[in-house]
Protein backbone atom coordinates (compact mmCIF):
# COMPACT_ATOMS: atom_id res chain seq x y z
CA UNK A 1 0.00 0.00 0.00
CA UNK A 2 1.33 3.47 -0.72
CA UNK A 3 -0.83 6.01 1.79
CA UNK A 4 -1.52 9.53 1.56
CA UNK A 5 -1.20 11.55 4.46
CA UNK A 6 -3.30 14.93 4.16
CA UNK A 7 -2.56 17.23 6.89
CA UNK A 8 1.25 14.87 7.19
CA UNK A 9 3.34 18.21 7.86
CA UNK A 10 1.41 19.11 11.52
CA UNK A 11 1.94 17.58 14.73
CA UNK A 12 -0.10 14.72 15.13
CA UNK A 13 0.38 14.00 11.06
CA UNK A 14 4.21 14.07 11.59
CA UNK A 15 3.60 11.30 13.90
CA UNK A 16 1.64 9.31 11.80
CA UNK A 17 3.74 9.71 9.00
CA UNK A 18 6.73 8.27 11.06
CA UNK A 19 4.81 5.46 12.93
CA UNK A 20 3.52 4.05 9.15
CA UNK A 21 7.03 4.74 7.77
CA UNK A 22 8.46 2.72 10.78
CA UNK A 23 6.19 0.41 9.97
CA UNK A 24 7.28 -0.50 6.69
CA UNK A 25 4.50 1.39 4.76
CA UNK A 26 5.08 3.88 2.22
CA UNK A 27 3.55 7.25 2.68
CA UNK A 28 3.64 10.53 0.74
CA UNK A 29 2.45 14.10 2.61
CA UNK A 30 -0.04 16.53 1.20
CA UNK A 31 0.04 19.57 3.46
CA UNK A 32 -0.90 23.43 2.39
CA UNK A 33 1.39 24.12 5.30
CA UNK A 34 -0.90 26.76 6.37
CA UNK A 35 0.54 25.41 9.76
CA UNK A 36 2.68 22.30 8.96
CA UNK A 37 6.23 22.29 8.70
CA UNK A 38 8.15 20.49 6.18
CA UNK A 39 10.72 19.76 8.09
CA UNK A 40 8.68 17.63 10.30
CA UNK A 41 9.11 15.37 7.71
CA UNK A 42 11.47 12.71 7.40
CA UNK A 43 13.94 13.34 4.06
CA UNK A 44 12.80 10.22 1.94
CA UNK A 45 8.77 11.05 2.39
CA UNK A 46 7.34 13.04 -0.47
CA UNK A 47 5.89 16.33 0.36
CA UNK A 48 3.11 17.88 -2.07
CA UNK A 49 2.08 21.42 -1.50
CA UNK A 50 -1.69 21.70 -1.58
CA UNK A 51 -5.20 21.98 -0.54
CA UNK A 52 -7.80 19.59 -0.10
CA UNK A 53 -9.73 22.04 -1.65
CA UNK A 54 -8.19 21.74 -4.96
CA UNK A 55 -9.92 18.17 -6.59
CA UNK A 56 -7.45 18.62 -10.34
CA UNK A 57 -4.12 18.57 -7.81
CA UNK A 58 -5.56 16.10 -5.42
CA UNK A 59 -6.17 13.87 -8.70
CA UNK A 60 -3.29 14.00 -9.97
CA UNK A 61 -1.31 13.22 -6.66
CA UNK A 62 -3.03 10.40 -6.43
CA UNK A 63 -2.35 9.13 -9.37
CA UNK A 64 0.98 9.97 -9.43
CA UNK A 65 1.99 8.47 -6.51
CA UNK A 66 -0.04 5.42 -7.17
CA UNK A 67 -1.88 6.10 -3.51
CA UNK A 68 -3.97 3.04 -2.46
CA UNK A 69 -4.97 4.68 1.25
CA UNK A 70 -5.47 7.58 2.35
CA UNK A 71 -5.23 9.22 6.10
CA UNK A 72 -7.12 12.23 6.45
CA UNK A 73 -5.55 14.68 9.13
CA UNK A 74 -5.86 18.00 7.14
CA UNK A 75 -8.38 20.48 8.58
CA UNK A 76 -9.00 22.91 11.29
CA UNK A 77 -9.15 21.91 15.02
CA UNK A 78 -9.56 25.12 17.31
CA UNK A 79 -13.10 25.39 18.84
CA UNK A 80 -13.01 29.09 19.56
CA UNK A 81 -11.83 29.84 16.15
CA UNK A 82 -15.31 27.80 14.33
CA UNK A 83 -17.17 30.13 16.81
CA UNK A 84 -16.20 32.89 15.29
CA UNK A 85 -15.56 31.50 11.29
CA UNK A 86 -18.36 28.55 11.25
CA UNK A 87 -18.24 29.36 7.72
CA UNK A 88 -14.39 28.88 7.04
CA UNK A 89 -14.47 25.73 9.21
CA UNK A 90 -17.37 23.63 7.01
CA UNK A 91 -15.34 25.01 4.35
CA UNK A 92 -12.03 23.48 5.10
CA UNK A 93 -13.26 20.18 7.18
CA UNK A 94 -16.74 19.59 5.43
CA UNK A 95 -16.32 20.84 1.44
CA UNK A 96 -12.52 19.94 1.54
CA UNK A 97 -13.66 16.43 2.58
CA UNK A 98 -16.04 15.79 -0.01
CA UNK A 99 -13.76 17.16 -2.70
CA UNK A 100 -11.06 14.71 -1.64
CA UNK A 101 -13.81 11.62 -1.78
CA UNK A 102 -14.38 12.69 -5.05
CA UNK A 103 -10.56 12.21 -5.94
CA UNK A 104 -10.44 9.39 -3.98
CA UNK A 105 -12.89 7.43 -5.38
CA UNK A 106 -12.44 8.09 -8.82
CA UNK A 107 -8.96 6.84 -8.65
CA UNK A 108 -10.14 3.62 -6.76
CA UNK A 109 -8.71 4.06 -3.67
CA UNK A 110 -9.27 1.45 -1.05
CA UNK A 111 -8.81 2.72 2.21
CA UNK A 112 -9.66 5.82 4.13
CA UNK A 113 -8.95 6.71 7.59
CA UNK A 114 -10.54 10.05 9.15
CA UNK A 115 -9.69 12.32 11.90
CA UNK A 116 -12.34 12.52 14.14
CA UNK A 117 -12.51 13.86 17.50
CA UNK A 118 -14.28 13.55 21.07
CA UNK A 119 -15.93 16.92 20.48
CA UNK A 120 -18.67 15.08 18.37
CA UNK A 121 -20.01 13.79 21.57
CA UNK A 122 -20.45 17.59 23.12
CA UNK A 123 -21.27 17.07 26.97
CA UNK A 124 -21.74 13.72 27.56
CA UNK A 125 -23.89 12.94 30.75
CA UNK A 126 -21.80 9.41 31.06
CA UNK A 127 -18.64 8.06 33.25
CA UNK A 128 -17.62 6.09 30.29
CA UNK A 129 -18.06 7.59 26.34
CA UNK A 130 -18.88 4.91 23.95
CA UNK A 131 -19.06 5.16 20.21
CA UNK A 132 -22.67 4.57 20.49
CA UNK A 133 -23.33 7.57 22.98
CA UNK A 134 -25.55 10.46 21.69
CA UNK A 135 -23.54 12.60 19.43
CA UNK A 136 -24.45 16.38 20.03
CA UNK A 137 -21.34 18.41 19.56
CA UNK A 138 -21.11 21.94 21.04
CA UNK A 139 -19.13 24.08 18.24
CA UNK A 140 -19.09 24.44 14.38
CA UNK A 141 -15.52 22.40 14.71
CA UNK A 142 -17.49 19.60 16.35
CA UNK A 143 -20.42 19.71 13.73
CA UNK A 144 -17.92 19.67 10.68
CA UNK A 145 -16.38 16.34 12.15
CA UNK A 146 -19.57 14.51 12.74
CA UNK A 147 -20.82 15.68 9.23
CA UNK A 148 -16.96 14.40 7.87
CA UNK A 149 -18.07 11.41 9.68
CA UNK A 150 -21.06 10.99 8.32
CA UNK A 151 -19.81 11.61 4.36
CA UNK A 152 -16.92 9.45 4.99
CA UNK A 153 -19.71 6.59 6.08
CA UNK A 154 -21.92 7.44 3.03
CA UNK A 155 -18.48 7.20 0.85
CA UNK A 156 -18.44 3.61 2.16
CA UNK A 157 -21.36 2.14 1.61
CA UNK A 158 -21.88 3.14 -1.60
CA UNK A 159 -18.07 2.57 -3.37
CA UNK A 160 -16.86 -0.38 -0.77
CA UNK A 161 -14.29 2.03 0.51
CA UNK A 162 -13.20 0.59 3.57
CA UNK A 163 -13.44 3.55 6.04
CA UNK A 164 -12.38 4.68 9.75
CA UNK A 165 -13.49 7.61 11.81
CA UNK A 166 -11.25 7.84 14.48
CA UNK A 167 -12.35 9.75 17.69
CA UNK A 168 -8.95 11.62 19.34
CA UNK A 169 -9.27 12.07 22.71
CA UNK A 170 -6.92 15.09 24.60
CA UNK A 171 -3.77 14.46 22.77
CA UNK A 172 -0.28 15.33 24.14
CA UNK A 173 3.05 14.91 23.85
CA UNK A 174 5.95 14.30 20.78
CA UNK A 175 7.89 11.07 20.05
CA UNK A 176 10.96 13.52 19.91
CA UNK A 177 11.52 17.01 20.80
CA UNK A 178 11.56 18.57 17.25
CA UNK A 179 8.00 16.95 16.74
CA UNK A 180 6.35 18.66 19.63
CA UNK A 181 3.25 20.44 19.31
CA UNK A 182 3.72 24.08 18.55
CA UNK A 183 0.62 25.27 19.47
CA UNK A 184 -0.70 27.25 22.53
CA UNK A 185 -4.13 25.94 22.50
CA UNK A 186 -4.34 23.17 25.07
CA UNK A 187 -3.60 22.03 29.02
CA UNK A 188 -0.49 20.55 28.31
CA UNK A 189 1.55 23.67 26.45
CA UNK A 190 -1.02 26.18 28.41
CA UNK A 191 0.52 25.29 31.66
CA UNK A 192 3.90 25.35 30.03
CA UNK A 193 3.60 28.49 28.68
CA UNK A 194 2.77 30.40 31.99
CA UNK A 195 5.61 28.53 33.87
CA UNK A 196 7.86 30.28 31.46
CA UNK A 197 6.48 33.27 31.87
CA UNK A 198 6.93 32.77 35.99
CA UNK A 199 3.23 33.16 36.18
CA UNK A 200 0.46 30.41 38.07
CA UNK A 201 -1.32 28.67 35.76
CA UNK A 202 -4.63 29.03 35.01
CA UNK A 203 -7.60 26.44 36.26
CA UNK A 204 -10.64 26.93 34.28
CA UNK A 205 -13.56 26.20 36.98
CA UNK A 206 -12.56 24.57 40.17
CA UNK A 207 -16.81 24.43 40.72
CA UNK A 208 -17.39 21.23 37.99
CA UNK A 209 -19.19 18.06 39.57
CA UNK A 210 -16.06 15.98 39.63
CA UNK A 211 -13.47 14.83 42.45
CA UNK A 212 -11.62 18.12 43.08
CA UNK A 213 -13.97 20.30 41.41
CA UNK A 214 -11.73 20.93 38.24
CA UNK A 215 -12.64 19.25 34.71
CA UNK A 216 -11.77 15.62 34.17
CA UNK A 217 -10.86 14.42 30.41
CA UNK A 218 -8.71 11.23 28.83
CA UNK A 219 -5.35 12.19 27.84
CA UNK A 220 -3.37 10.09 25.06
CA UNK A 221 0.07 9.84 24.08
CA UNK A 222 0.65 11.33 20.18
CA UNK A 223 3.02 7.90 19.35
CA UNK A 224 0.31 6.17 20.85
CA UNK A 225 -2.63 7.50 18.75
CA UNK A 226 -0.63 7.25 15.69
CA UNK A 227 0.09 3.67 16.47
CA UNK A 228 -3.32 3.63 16.27
CA UNK A 229 -3.35 4.66 12.95
CA UNK A 230 -0.95 1.81 11.79
CA UNK A 231 -3.02 -0.45 13.11
CA UNK A 232 -6.30 0.91 11.68
CA UNK A 233 -4.47 1.25 8.27
CA UNK A 234 -3.91 -2.44 8.74
CA UNK A 235 -7.02 -3.10 9.20
CA UNK A 236 -8.91 -1.68 6.80
CA UNK A 237 -5.68 -2.52 3.74
CA UNK A 238 -6.65 -6.39 4.59
CA UNK A 239 -10.78 -5.92 4.99
CA UNK A 240 -12.44 -4.30 1.79
CA UNK A 241 -15.87 -2.86 2.78
CA UNK A 242 -14.86 -2.74 6.43
CA UNK A 243 -16.42 0.58 8.65
CA UNK A 244 -15.08 1.59 11.67
CA UNK A 245 -15.99 4.12 14.26
CA UNK A 246 -13.18 4.20 16.88
CA UNK A 247 -12.41 5.91 20.27
CA UNK A 248 -8.69 6.43 21.01
CA UNK A 249 -8.18 7.22 24.49
CA UNK A 250 -6.96 5.39 27.58
CA UNK A 251 -10.40 4.98 29.86
CA UNK A 252 -8.36 6.72 32.18
CA UNK A 253 -9.74 10.32 33.61
CA UNK A 254 -7.19 12.96 35.02
CA UNK A 255 -8.65 16.45 36.43
CA UNK A 256 -7.18 19.60 35.20
CA UNK A 257 -5.67 19.70 38.85
CA UNK A 258 -3.78 16.61 38.57
CA UNK A 259 -2.32 17.21 35.43
CA UNK A 260 -1.36 20.51 36.66
CA UNK A 261 0.79 18.91 39.86
CA UNK A 262 2.16 16.57 37.51
CA UNK A 263 3.41 19.18 35.34
CA UNK A 264 5.13 21.05 38.34
CA UNK A 265 6.58 18.01 39.61
CA UNK A 266 7.87 17.38 36.17
CA UNK A 267 9.19 20.80 35.32
CA UNK A 268 10.56 21.94 38.77
CA UNK A 269 7.95 24.64 39.06
CA UNK A 270 6.10 24.97 41.82
CA UNK A 271 3.66 27.86 41.80
CA UNK A 272 0.25 27.69 43.34
CA UNK A 273 -1.94 27.56 40.31
CA UNK A 274 -4.57 30.37 40.52
CA UNK A 275 -8.85 29.60 39.64
CA UNK A 276 -10.37 31.73 36.36
CA UNK A 277 -13.60 31.61 35.43
CA UNK A 278 -15.17 28.26 33.41
CA UNK A 279 -14.58 28.31 29.85
CA UNK A 280 -17.75 28.50 28.20
CA UNK A 281 -18.58 24.93 26.56
CA UNK A 282 -16.29 23.20 28.68
CA UNK A 283 -18.31 19.77 29.82
CA UNK A 284 -17.02 18.41 33.12
CA UNK A 285 -15.85 14.87 32.61
CA UNK A 286 -15.13 13.37 28.69
CA UNK A 287 -13.25 9.63 29.40
CA UNK A 288 -13.36 7.16 26.56
CA UNK A 289 -13.85 3.72 26.93
CA UNK A 290 -11.40 2.10 25.04
CA UNK A 291 -13.07 -1.55 24.34
CA UNK A 292 -14.08 -1.04 21.09
CA UNK A 293 -10.66 -0.22 19.30
CA UNK A 294 -9.24 -3.42 21.65
CA UNK A 295 -11.77 -5.73 20.76
CA UNK A 296 -11.07 -4.96 17.16
CA UNK A 297 -7.60 -3.97 16.41
CA UNK A 298 -5.92 -5.19 19.31
CA UNK A 299 -4.42 -1.53 19.94
CA UNK A 300 -4.52 -0.54 23.57
CA UNK A 301 -2.06 2.87 24.50
CA UNK A 302 1.14 2.04 26.24
CA UNK A 303 2.17 5.39 27.46
CA UNK A 304 0.83 7.04 30.33
CA UNK A 305 0.52 11.02 31.65
CA UNK A 306 4.41 10.95 32.89
CA UNK A 307 5.38 10.35 29.65
CA UNK A 308 3.23 12.94 27.71
CA UNK A 309 4.09 15.60 29.91
CA UNK A 310 8.29 14.72 29.92
CA UNK A 311 8.20 14.07 26.34
CA UNK A 312 6.24 17.82 25.82
CA UNK A 313 8.20 19.25 28.03
CA UNK A 314 11.68 18.34 26.28
CA UNK A 315 9.98 19.82 23.20
CA UNK A 316 9.08 23.18 25.12
CA UNK A 317 12.47 23.51 26.23
CA UNK A 318 13.90 22.98 22.77
CA UNK A 319 11.97 26.23 22.01
CA UNK A 320 12.55 28.13 25.29
CA UNK A 321 15.64 26.78 27.07
CA UNK A 322 15.10 29.30 29.44
CA UNK A 323 11.90 27.77 31.03
CA UNK A 324 14.38 25.36 32.58
CA UNK A 325 14.37 25.38 36.01
CA UNK A 326 15.59 21.44 37.30
C1 LIG B 1 -10.38 20.79 23.28
C2 LIG B 1 -11.59 20.92 22.42
C3 LIG B 1 -11.82 19.62 21.70
C4 LIG B 1 -10.57 19.23 20.93
C5 LIG B 1 -9.43 19.12 21.91
C6 LIG B 1 -8.14 18.75 21.24
C7 LIG B 1 -13.05 22.53 23.60
C8 LIG B 1 -14.34 22.70 24.32
N1 LIG B 1 -12.76 21.27 23.22
O1 LIG B 1 -10.69 19.85 24.28
O2 LIG B 1 -12.88 19.76 20.81
O3 LIG B 1 -10.80 17.99 20.30
O4 LIG B 1 -9.26 20.37 22.55
O5 LIG B 1 -7.63 19.82 20.52
O6 LIG B 1 -12.30 23.46 23.37
N2 LIG B 1 -7.75 24.18 30.95
C9 LIG B 1 -7.43 24.93 32.09
N3 LIG B 1 -6.43 25.84 31.99
C10 LIG B 1 -5.74 26.06 30.84
C11 LIG B 1 -6.07 25.31 29.69
C12 LIG B 1 -7.10 24.39 29.78
O7 LIG B 1 -8.03 24.76 33.14
O8 LIG B 1 -4.83 26.92 30.85
C13 LIG B 1 -8.77 23.14 31.07
C14 LIG B 1 -9.95 23.31 30.15
O9 LIG B 1 -10.92 24.14 30.69
C15 LIG B 1 -10.40 21.83 30.02
C16 LIG B 1 -9.10 21.05 30.15
O10 LIG B 1 -8.16 21.93 30.74
O11 LIG B 1 -11.24 21.52 31.09
C17 LIG B 1 -8.56 20.56 28.85
O12 LIG B 1 -8.55 21.67 27.95
P1 LIG B 1 -8.02 21.57 26.46
O13 LIG B 1 -6.64 21.04 26.45
O14 LIG B 1 -8.27 22.89 25.81
O15 LIG B 1 -8.90 20.42 25.80
P2 LIG B 1 -10.50 20.25 25.76
O16 LIG B 1 -11.20 21.48 26.05
O17 LIG B 1 -10.83 19.03 26.56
Amino acid sequence: MTWLITGGAGYIGAHVVRALTEAGERTVVYDDLSTGIAERLPDDVPLEVGTVLDGVRLSKVIAGHGITGVVHLAGKKRVGESVDMPLHYYRENVEGLRVLLEAVTAAGVTSFVFSSSAAVYGMPDVELVTEDTPCAPLSPYGETKLAGEWLVRATGRTTGLATASLRYFNVAGAARPELADLGVHNLVPMVFEKLTEDAPAQIFGDDYPTPDGTCVRDYIHVVDLADAHVATARALAASPGRDLTLNIGRGEGVSVREMIDRINAITGHHRTPSVAPRRPGDPARVVASADRITAELGWTAKRDVQDMITSAWEGWLRRFPGAARL
